[in-house]
């Protein structure tokens, strides 16, 4: 037998239907077309610019941008080896994003930049539902203001998107991580305390008490959960200038109605935060519950060359979750088009006049399809049906001789004869006049 090829673990194809796959529905090309368009139209109506940065990055920019203790780098990333360059499948946007700011000056064009990108990105995860190896993220990176209304403006963009598609029950869990000065005292304590427990820590909490003691603070793991109710709290480390910007970005938040939850223990996956983190969970997604997640990164541009602090928030939100999100709530998804048109045509001259009025009809703004395989007229009619078309148009050879073609429309089952030279009015009017003509 010859070698067929599949899709490699964890990544899928898009195709024109929705279909199943390792447990997990992929929704039609057209359903995501729809959402891109949902989220392109939400966030531009705060003003965020679309920005596409390459998917392939020097290795550099996530090993500095996000850290090279993170498990997204030290573990989950995709090389590319190249003569003597290694490159990077970005397996986020925020750091590409910044190294694009800072490359092209973006700086000197405006006082701060509203950005916003829509793509894939690659982690080596284990794969299981709703997490993939390549999925797709949305996000909004304000660059260029330290205020606390870039952080609420972020956070109402991103709650925006979800709610204009009816997900508004999502949960916010907000902390502040602080300056990078009240992280290192807190980091200092907290490794006292938990040095004290070593020997009760995980294998893998053992390893972070070292390089990254703050990811404990995460931890799923019901032992340590107890050992952190008596640790120190990062909040009580906070410089006034961290509460006093918490204490704005909450009180925009209450101005905006948009519910939230702090909590203390909130740390994320990636290096670059400094005060404001977030993330935003749904109860629908079982293990992989974050629908979204972002902060502020006000010591980004520095760790990627720039000799002055640019301050930065975002988020970005992972799109094969939010459609979880809408499954699991019965969400009508968009399908694959439907032709307005059929043409039927039997005999090669009525195939060669089926081809050029498809290309009338289409310039006239109609959906056409037409077979391609000499299909009987029985066959023909049952593809259009099963395309779903609005209108099937019937010519053969007697139909060439009067000049006038069957036309069935699909929707009500009336039939009726058309002269050519009026059958693109009376499609188009029938169409326009939809299936209660
Ligand atoms: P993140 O939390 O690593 O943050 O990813 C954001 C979202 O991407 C997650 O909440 C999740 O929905 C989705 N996601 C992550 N990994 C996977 C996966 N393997 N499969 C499916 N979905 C996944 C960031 O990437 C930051 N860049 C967010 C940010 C923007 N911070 C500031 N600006």
């Amino acid at each position: 037998m010859k070698q067929t090829f599949r899709s490699i673990k964890g990544t899928f194809d898009i195709l024109p239907d929705r279909y199943e796959i390792d447990g997990s529905v992929v929704e039609a090309s057209a359903a995501w077309v729809e959402l891109e368009q949902t989220i392109r139209n939400v966030l531009s109506r705060f003003l965020f610019a679309e920005i596409r940065p390459p998917m392939l990055e020097e290795l550099a920019v996530f090993e500095r941008g996000v850290g090279e203790s993170t498990d997204i780098v030290s573990k989950e990333m995709f090389t590319v080896p190249r003569l003597r360059e290694t490159y990077v499948l970005r397996p986020e946007i925020t750091a590409s994003v910044m190294r694009a700011y800072l490359q092209h000056r973006l700086d000197q064009r405006a006082g701060s930049q509203r950005l916003f990108y829509i793509g894939p990105c690659f982690r080596a995860e284990r794969p299981q539902k709703g997490r993939f190896r390549q999925f797709h993220q949305f996000g909004a990176e304000f660059i260029g203001s330290s205020d606390a209304r870039a952080d609420a403006e972020i956070i109402a963009a991103m709650i925006a998107v979800y709610r204009a598609l009816g997900i508004s029950d999502g949960r916010l869990r907000l902390n502040s991580l602080g300056s990078p000065g009240a992280r290192t005292r807190y980091k200092s304590a907290l490794q006292a305390y938990l040095a004290r427990y070593e020997s009760d820590l995980s294998e893998t909490s053992r390893q972070r008490l070292q390089s990254n003691p703050l990811r404990i603070l995460d931890t799923k793991d019901e032992r340590e959960r107890k050992l952190l109710d008596e640790a120190p709290r990062l909040t009580g480390f906070l410089e006034p200038d961290d509460v006093a910007h918490f204490d704005r970005l909450t009180g925009f938040l209450d101005d905006l109605s948009i519910p939230f939850q702090i909590d203390p223990l909130l740390v994320r996956g990636l290096d670059y935060y400094s005060r404001t983190a977030f993330e935003l969970e749904s109860d629908e997604l079982g293990a992989q519950s974050a629908l979204a997640g972002g902060g502020r990164y006000d010591g980004l541009a520095e760790v990627l060359g720039s000799s002055v602090p640019v301050p930065g928030v975002g988020f970005a939100a992972g799109i094969e979750r939010l459609f979880l999100a809408l499954q699991s709530r019965g969400a009508h998804m968009a399908a694959q088009a439907k032709p307005d048109v059929f043409l039927v045509a039997l005999g090669s001259t009525a195939e060669r006049w089926s081809v050029r009025h498809a290309q009338e009809l289409r310039d006239a703004h109609l959906s056409v399809a037409f077979d391609t395989l000499g299909r009987s007229m029985k066959a023909q009619m049952k593809e259009a049906n099963r395309l779903g078309a609005a209108m099937a148009v019937i010519v053969g050879e007697q139909e060439l001789e009067t000049r006038t073609a069957l036309v069935r429309d699909m929707r009500v089952g009336e039939q009726t004869s058309v002269p050519f030279d009026q059958l693109q009015d009376y499609v188009t009017r029938r169409i326009r006049e939809g299936s209660s003509a």
